[in-house]
């Protein structure tokens, strides 16, 4: 059984049909690509998905289990954690802070331990602290742990952003866009984390992206989009060598290779 399921997904925004049939079955591990025009309908898809939208149509599954209608925190704690296209930072928590807040979210202490500080709690605390540096050294941001995040670089920024998402523990990771306005120094960094969380985490990864180069690198199946629908699905060479995809989309010249 796939790990995330979705089937026949479609969406309308008042008249305007954003994504028409859309089907994906991840399994779990698998380094999926979304590519597609701007205004193709990817971060849609993301949005449907991670709750934000509830599709007009079709059935989504996680581990199994019905998601559609859920909100979007129910389907992170069930293992979904995503990135946004836009950046989506608190001003005024360190980088620390962010990590940790995560990280909190996945776990309870029940009012007793709130109150009055048992050694569980202790315990919980050092690990979500062990845990968050871990995490921070991973994403290269451990030595601004302390810094607030907005006066980071962007790149940084990006990175802790999906620290962020990591800290929730989660089976498939979506990233929409993950190299948008980073410098060519920001975008190679952020391409060998990618491959290191894709190798040492094992997670699944869904990631949405213009840079072609990237996805091609980083992908074992990848699904160009035209206008809500995928038109082509297939490993790197099938897409790069798809007449329809070469004339929707590569031929395009805003496309960066
Ligand atoms: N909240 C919304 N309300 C109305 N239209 C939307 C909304 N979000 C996206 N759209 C439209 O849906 C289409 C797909 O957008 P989007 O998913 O952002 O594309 P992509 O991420 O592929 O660039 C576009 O025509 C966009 O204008
Ligand atoms: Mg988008």
């Amino acid at each position: 059984m796939p790990l995330l399921h979705v089937e026949n997904m479609t969406h309308y925004f008042g008249g305007l049909r954003a994504v028409h049939n859309y089907n994906l079955a991840v399994e779990p591990g698998q380094v999926r690509g979304l590519i597609g025009p701007n205004g193709a309908g990817k971060t849609t898809i993301f949005n449907l998905i991670t709750g934000i939208y509830r599709p007009t149509e079709g059935s989504i599954t996680l581990d199994g289990e019905p998601i559609v209608g859920l909100q979007p925190h129910e389907i992170a704690s069930r293992g979904l954690g995503r990135t946004f296209q836009d950046l989506r930072l608190w001003r005024h928590m360190t980088v620390l802070e962010h990590v940790k807040m995560a990280r909190y979210s996945t776990i309870g202490y029940g009012l007793v331990g709130a109150f009055f500080g048992t050694s569980r709690r202790h315990r919980e605390e050092e690990a979500i602290e062990r845990k968050a540096l871990e995490l921070m050294r991973m994403m290269r941001v451990d030595d601004v742990a302390e810094q607030r995040v907005t006066n980071l670089p962007y790149g940084a920024q990006r990175r802790v952003e999906m620290a962020r998402a990591l800290a929730m523990n989660p089976k498939i990771l979506f990233l929409d866009e993950p190299t948008v306005g980073m410098t060519p120094g920001e975008l190679n960094e952020m391409m060998d984390i990618i491959k290191q969380v894709r190798d040492d985490l094992g997670l699944a990864i869904f990631l949405i992206e213009h840079r072609l180069k990237m996805v091609m690198e980083l992908c074992e199946v990848i699904q160009t989009l035209v206008f809500g629908e995928v038109i082509a699905e297939g490993s790197p060479e099938e897409i790069q060598n798809n007449p329809d995809v070469i004339e929707a989309y590569l031929g395009k010249d805003t496309v960066e290779t």
